[in-house]
Order: C-alpha cells, then sequence, then structure tokens
C-alpha cells in the first residue's frame, strides 16, 4: 500500500495530486486545439438525441451532484439547453416527468451507486436516451447507459472524491461545447478561447497545488473549530457545497455551502467572530457582488479565507487571509477554485488525527438503498 500511496501520506493527497494528469488524460485525444474540434464518439454517434433534446436531465449522487451542479451553468451557459440536476435518490421515488425528448446524463465515479443506477432504469423505461458519465470502466453504469463518455481519471481509492469531481467537470465541459459548437451557440473565435484555456488548466491545477504551505498554516488556526460556512455565486456555487462536503465527510467538522447572495436568508444569523467563512471570490463572475457579501461577513466580524484570482487586491484588504489561483474563464473557474478546498479539508483532518482516506460511517461506492 506504502508504494501503492508513491511517497503521498495518504490516497486523498496522491489523488489531489494526480489532477493535471488525471485532466490532461481526460481531454487528450479528445480536445484538438490545432484542428479546433472536438472529438467525442459517444457524442457524435448520438448528435441527433443532443441537438433534439428538449432538455438535459442530470441525476447523481454526493460529489457527482455537484459536477453535476457546474455542468447545468456550462450546459446553459454555452449550448443554451434547459437542465435539470436531480439527486438520483429523490427522482427515483417521485414520479417524474419523463419523454423521449429527454436526454438523461448519469455522473458517477464507480459507476455502481444503486440510486442512480435505479434513475437510469426509470428513464429508460420511459424512452429517454442515457448517456453516462463514469470513472470505472465497464461498471454497471457505464453498461446500462446507451452511451457515455469516460473520465479516464485512473483509480480513486480516497473515499472522499477529489480528482473524480474535477475529470467529471472537464468531461462535462467538452460536451456542452460541442453541442454550443453544433447548435451555433458559441461564436468560433470563443470556442477556440475555450479549447485554449482548457488545454491550460492542468498547469493552473499545478499552480495552485503550490499553496498547499500556506493552506496547511490556514487549516492550522481553524481546525478546532466546530463549524464552517462556504460561499459561492454561479459556477462556484457548487463548488461551495463541494468544499463544505469534503471537510465534513473526512474532519467530521459541520459546514455548510450556500450561494453567497442566499446567505441574508439564514447563515449570517450564524456568523461571529468564531465562524471561519469561506468565500470564493474570483475577478470574473459577480466579483463586485461577492465582495459585497464579505463587507457584510466582516462587519459581523465572521472570520474571512478568500479565494481570489492571482492578484486580487479588494478581497485581500477585507479577509483574514486569502488563497490564490491563476486567472481563468469563468466556466472554468471550479477547475481551480476546488483545489485549495481539498487541499484545506485534507489539512484539516490530518491535524486532528481523523482516517482520511476510510472516514467513519461512509462507503466510497454507495451500492444498496
Ligand atoms: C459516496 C462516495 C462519494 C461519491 C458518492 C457518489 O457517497 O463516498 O465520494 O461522490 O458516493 O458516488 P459515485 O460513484 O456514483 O460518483
Amino acid at each position: 500500500e506504502e508504494i501503492e500511496k508513491g511517497g503521498f501520506d495518504h490516497f486523498m493527497l496522491k489523488e489531489i495530486h494526480e489532477q493535471p494528469k488525471a485532466i490532461t488524460d481526460t481531454y487528450r485525444g479528445r480536445l484538438l486545439r490545432q484542428e479546433a474540434i472536438i472529438k467525442m464518439a459517444g457524442i457524435e454517434d448520438n448528435m441527433k438525441k443532443f441537438l433534439n433534446a428538449d432538455r438535459i436531465i442530470i441525476v447523481a449522487c454526493g460529489t457527482s451532484w455537484h459536477a453535476g451542479l457546474v455542468a447545468e451553468y456550462i450546459f446553459e451557459d454555452l449550448a443554451r439547453v434547459p437542465v435539470e440536476v436531480e439527486y438520483a435518490s429523490e427522482f427515483r421515488y417521485r414520479n417524474p416527468i419523463i419523454t423521449e425528448k429527454d436526454v438523461l446524463i448519469a455522473i458517477s465515479q464507480s459507476g455502481e451507486t444503486a440510486d442512480t443506477l435505479a434513475a437510469i432504469k426509470l428513464a429508460k423505461s420511459k424512452g429517454a436516451f442515457v448517456f453516462g458519465v463514469c470513472n470505472v470502466v465497464g461498471s454497471s453504469i457505464a453498461r446500462e447507459t446507451h452511451a457515455g463518455a469516460y473520465t479516464h481519471a485512473g483509480p480513486e481509492i480516497g473515499v472522499a472524491s477529489t480528482k473524480a469531481f474535477t475529470t467529471q467537470i472537464t468531461v462535462l465541459t467538452l460536451i456542452a461545447l460541442r453541442l454550443a459548437r453544433a447548435k451555433g451557440t458559441i461564436s468560433s473565435s470563443d470556442f477556440r478561447h475555450h479549447l485554449l484555456e482548457l488545454e491550460m488548466i492542468p498547469k493552473k491545477v499545478e499552480e495552485s497545488l503550490k499553496s498547499d504551505a500556506h493552506i496547511q498554516k490556514i487549516a492550522e488556526i481553524y481546525k478546532d473549530v466546530s463549524n464552517f460556512l462556504y460561499l459561492g455565486r454561479g459556477y462556484n456555487f457548487p463548488v461551495a457545497l463541494e468544499g463544505a462536503l469534503k471537510l465534513k465527510e473526512i474532519s467530521y467538522i459541520h459546514a455548510e455551502g450556500y450561494p453567497a447572495a442566499e446567505m441574508k436568508h439564514g447563515p449570517i444569523a450564524l456568523i461571529d467572530e468564531n465562524m471561519p467563512i469561506v468565500v470564493i471570490a474570483t475577478k470574473k463572475g459577480h466579483y463586485e457582488k461577492v465582495v459585497s457579501n464579505i463587507q457584510e461577513i466582516k462587519s459581523r466580524k465572521g472570520k474571512i479565507i478568500g479565494i481570489v484570482t492571482e492578484g486580487d487586491v479588494q478581497v485581500k484588504e477585507l479577509a483574514d487571509h486569502v488563497i490564490e489561483v491563476p486567472e481563468t474563464l469563468e466556466s472554468l473557474s471550479p477547475l481551480l477554485t476546488t483545489i485549495p478546498l481539498q487541499l484545506l479539508s485534507y489539512h484539516i483532518a490530518v491535524m486532528l488525527g481523523k482516517n482520511v482516506d476510510q472516514p467513519r460511517n461512509l462507503a466510497k461506492s454507495v451500492t444498496v438503498e
């Protein structure tokens, strides 16, 4: 096992560091920047289904559901197709309206999650076209779906999902861009720009990983609190949810993710000098609005950990700590803002002496209801 960890203390840390390679493996052979095309067999073969779809329904659980939420922003923004994101466990029992004009995308790292599998069977029985985004090759979900695209992240051993999440977002971004091109909802120059920026993400993830020592110091300061709040807007709202989930899963500290503006409708009541609040405040995407949310937190004495774009000045002045990530397109920013949140939860859990790779009560794959 020590050899498998490749010199890292835990599988989770190894998998966090594998992300530059995993993301590259995910787009290799699919993102052809020179030719300015995206090639994915599962999409090409079924393009008609996607183009004729009234809407896309995404079903998943846990971290994969968060990747689905990010995808909702990307698909609607770039490909202008309505998207609904559903917890598989709710969807399957709700007597949902599904027609032959629906495309259902199921996202699952393991490809074995019982609720997601059941949701797929239900959608198929109603005539929907079902597309899988799985990591494990030949898994039940990969076999049950009509077509799909693998994430190619390599084996993920740590129970808390890391590289599966970022590679799911990568695949879903490729699909959204491919559909946007086919539908003509993105200009050719914008499309090229996205390809270029996506190709640069692995290098930028590597850059983001360099904040490790700085994040460790922040972890040391806050490791003994009992509550954390995570805020983000737009594309980074799902990242806030995922950041909170990571902390809960492995450190057992209660954490809540919230859309930053929605804070006023509840969580703001919890803010005092003992509450650390992680705020994703990258330059593109509602920056000024997030800054004003940060001011509201500050006036209530909350401790602010800002995830900011390199070179930021405004948030730096207000926040107790900032963690920088390189600049990228707003639509790709979740691939970078996620990284410091993974490291923060990892270091807190290690400092608290928790079993990072196998947290209590959790399973890597939930194959029973
Ligand atoms: C479990 C795992 C999570 C995972 C979720 C969905 O809860 O602990 O890490 O996100 O299942 O799993 P899937 O394999 O379907 O992505």
